[in-house]
């Protein structure tokens, strides 16, 4: 871990996502002691609140939360200092995004904390702002002068962007030309809260620590593989950002296709940055879908009724449509890519069908991304008695059973801490958010001509 004083600067901190995921993930590794121990968090916004009105805000999200600390094993037990004491490292900084002069402020303040630190500091921008704001905040951020290191290994300065990066290749490129006048490659962090998962990363290790998987792992052996993120729930109040992205944008272009990646990918050099991220990106790169495929897209039932959604909205809010990797190993294996909201249930699982023998039995393994976290094989066996029956069970992994689950830690807290120590693995590169948006962007124009069926529960 890298010790040196690092401030995070939260654009965006009375947002959805800050309240969500950002504010309790900074605070859960404040109380098992993993952020460096100088620290300060400056939460931008444009409310005219003083530093007091933020922390009374922050303790409410705490406190809705209802984090639970049993099982934390906390340098402190006491969770009320524990938030009081969070909360003192804790400034507030008004300004609207568009705004020069706050910037400049926020330089000012952030010298001050330097100052009190007595050294150039380390510092970490997380951008929790709908992705209309890139622009005007970069724009600023280099007017001010707030993108430049004050140092070098320590004294860093590094962007937290989350996706949507852009809506179509030409979207992308265009963001990607922004972050990078500003920014060098290192600097930047994509966020894919999806491949800081434990059971996403659990996969590699499945795939490489057991070295039974690995020569089966290719077209020889495999039928399909068939990826999903099903979610019960609607769209709830983010009906405005969803309606015009639709689902093939919203978690296909990302989480989707780097959980493809993951299960497709040669095995690495090491299991560290920038070997991953190749290994990863060449599976992207290799993405082929073609006309004939059959695709379905489909809108849940009173989707039009949501708040926020056009009443003659055609975004999709389901689809499945099948993938291939153009390489030797996975020649004519279909990738079956499916997600949905309002569905019946809510399960992320990648599922690997192996090719029957001579008998209809078939192996299958099962990732459980969530819920019911862990790895299931099914397997064929024996019927005890007199004839020759087979029977299906599963071999099974569970975190649970394993008494693991108090171990696994939030995706965005994997997300900041790994950003503070420099560690990009769990990022997307420029490369694979190219080669994604390249396999995406033609379905999208093509598949406007399909029908939209609308479901019910699915
Ligand atoms: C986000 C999407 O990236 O992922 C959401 O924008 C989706 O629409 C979410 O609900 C799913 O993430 P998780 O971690 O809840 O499975």
């Amino acid at each position: 871990m890298n010790e040196g004083p690092t401030i995070f600067v939260i654009f965006g901190v009375t947002g959805d996502l800050s309240q969500r995921k950002l504010l309790p993930a900074l605070f859960s590794l404040f109380a098992h002691n993993l952020l460096p121990k100088k620290f300060s968090i400056v939460g931008f916004s444009r409310r005219e609140w003083k530093h007091g009105d933020l922390h009374f805000f922050i303790e409410n999200v705490l406190k809705e939360r209802k984090i639970n600390f049993d099982g934390w094993n906390l340098v402190e037990n006491d969770s009320t200092k524990l938030i009081k004491d969070f909360l003192s490292h804790v400034e507030y900084a008004k300004g609207i995004f568009d705004d020069p002069t706050a910037y400049v402020n926020l330089k000012q303040q952030l010298d001050k904390i330097e100052q009190k630190f007595g050294q150039c500091s380390n510092k970490l921008l997380y951008f929790a702002v709908s992705p209309v704001f890139y622009e005007i905040i970069f724009e600023n951020l280099s007017k001010s002068g707030l993108n430049i290191p004050c140092g070098g290994e320590l004294g860093w300065t590094r962007v937290l962007v989350e996706k949507p990066f852009g809506k179509d290749t030409e979207t992308a490129q265009k963001l990607e030309d922004q972050l990078s006048r500003i920014f060098k490659e290192p600097q930047i962090f994509r966020i894919d809260h999806y491949l800081a998962k434990e059971t996403v990363q659990n996969i590699l290790a499945f795939r490489f620590a057991n070295s039974m998987f690995e020569p089966i792992w290719n077209a020889g052996a495999i039928e399909k593989v068939h990826i999903q993120v099903l979610e019960k729930n609607g769209v709830g109040d983010r009906g405005d950002f969803y309606d015009g992205v639709g689902a093939l944008r919203d978690v296909g272009q990302n989480h989707i296709l780097q959980m493809l990646a993951i299960i497709a990918m040669d095995k690495p050099l090491t299991m560290q940055g920038d070997d991953v991220r190749k290994m990863r990106a060449n599976i992207l790169r290799k993405l082929v879908f073609t006309k004939n495929d059959q695709v379905f897209r489909g809108q849940y039932k009173g989707f039009l009724s949501e708040k926020g959604v056009s009443p003659d909205s055609q975004t999709e809010t389901y689809f499945k449509l099948p993938a291939y990797v153009g390489t030797k190993r996975w020649k004519n294996i279909p990738f079956i890519l499916e997600s949905g909201k309002g569905m019946k249930e809510s399960k992320a699982e990648i599922s690997v069908y192996f090719k029957r023998l001579d008998c209809a039995a078939q192996n299958v393994v099962r990732f459980r991304i969530q819920p019911n976290e862990g790895i299931e094989i099914d397997l064929w066996v024996k019927k005890p008695g007199f004839e020759n029956e087979f029977q299906q069970k599963v071999l099974s992994f569970s975190y649970e059973a394993s008494k693991f689950e108090n171990e696994v830690p939030d995706a965005y807290e994997r997300v900041l801490f790994d950003c503070v120590r420099g560690d990009q693995t769990l990022f997307a590169s420029t490369d694979e958010v190219r080669y994604s948006w390249k396999f995406i962007t033609p379905i999208l124009r093509e598949w406007q001509k399909l029908p939209l069926t609308q479901y019910e529960n699915k």
